[in-house]
């Protein structure tokens, strides 16, 4: 089967490392994670693994691993959650990479819509059939043309994961009081790290990219106080790491556990929910 080109230094690569972290935490830990869909896609890929399997053994990696699977965990759950009351809502995957968290949510009646710039779309497109209720949309996601695209009469729920790191503060909250305005009773989840963490965690993706200075980006020190966009919008926020789920799974060790309260505690390391009015 042909394979599929990513190119390094690209936004488009940064779809690599939590897709293959995810394939990575199903091998490690399937008791607490299992990805039916990344391990596939990776061997689809051409794609220059070596660097990435060169540290999958090591702590630290080992580590970023479990942070993509307990952040696809997380968004899982409140996607569920918000299903349970609204089933034939439509979920919106925002920034999806190759991320097929909406089909592991399908109960059957909802519908699918997947988000990312045209070039991801295109590369999804040739390794992940949309199935039935799924639609796939090639946009950047600051250009809210896209929205006329998905039918929220039914509900819907946003969702990104490990995506607003690389937007501007002011793109972030537009986004949000747009998707507020439009949706009603809709829902949108994000993670976000502090400051500190922005800088630590993702200094070599955003060097990469050229990106030098943090300070315009978006990072949430305090969810309740930076978050405050409107009235109309109900936050609640939780830890990243364990906010929802306690880790307590063989194979993950206490230091794991250790750094992921570290995580969410000085690296600030946030789920976020904002529901509309
Ligand atoms: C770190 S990857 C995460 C991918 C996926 N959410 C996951 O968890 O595997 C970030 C994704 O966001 C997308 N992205 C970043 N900025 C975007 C924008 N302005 N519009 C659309 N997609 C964007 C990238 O193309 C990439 O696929």
């Amino acid at each position: 089967m042909e394979k599929i080109r990513i190119e390094k230094n690209t936004v488009q690569e940064t779809l690599i490392v939590p897709l293959y972290g995810r394939k990575m935490c199903s091998e490690k830990f399937p008791d607490l994670y299992t990805d039916v869909f990344a391990e596939r896609l990776c061997d689809r890929l051409d794609y220059d693994f070596s660097e990435l399997e060169k540290k999958s053994n090591s702590f630290f990696y080992e580590f970023g691993a479990l942070e993509a699977a307990m952040r696809q965990l997380d968004m899982i759950w409140e996607i569920r959650e918000y299903l349970d009351k609204h089933p034939r809502a439509t979920i919106v995957n925002l920034g999806c990479g190759l991320d097929e968290t909406g089909k592991a949510c399908d109960n059957g009646s909802c519908r699918i819509v997947n988000v990312d710039f045209p070039d991801v779309i295109s590369v999804r497109r040739q390794l992940i059939p949309e199935q039935e209720r799924e639609k796939n949309i090639g946009c950047d996601l600051n250009d809210h043309s896209w929205m006329d695209e998905v039918d929220g009469s039914d509900g819907a729920i946003f969702f990104a994961a490990g995506v607003f790191h690389y937007f501007r503060k002011d793109e972030v909250r537009s986004l949000a009081l747009e998707l507020s305005k439009r949706y009603s009773k809709g829902r949108l989840v994000f993670d976000s790290v502090g400051k500190l963490g922005l800088k630590l965690m993702m200094s070599k993706t955003l060097k990469n990219m050229g990106i030098r200075d943090v300070d315009g980006l978006f990072y949430v020190n305090n969810p309740e106080r930076d978050l405050n966009w409107s009235e109309g919008i109900t936050l609640t926020s939780k830890g990243y790491m364990l906010g929802y789920h306690d880790m307590k799974s063989p194979h993950i060790r206490s230091s794991h556990r250790l750094l992921a309260r570290i995580g969410d505690g000085m690296m600030k390391m946030s789920i976020n929910r904002m529901d509309f009015e």
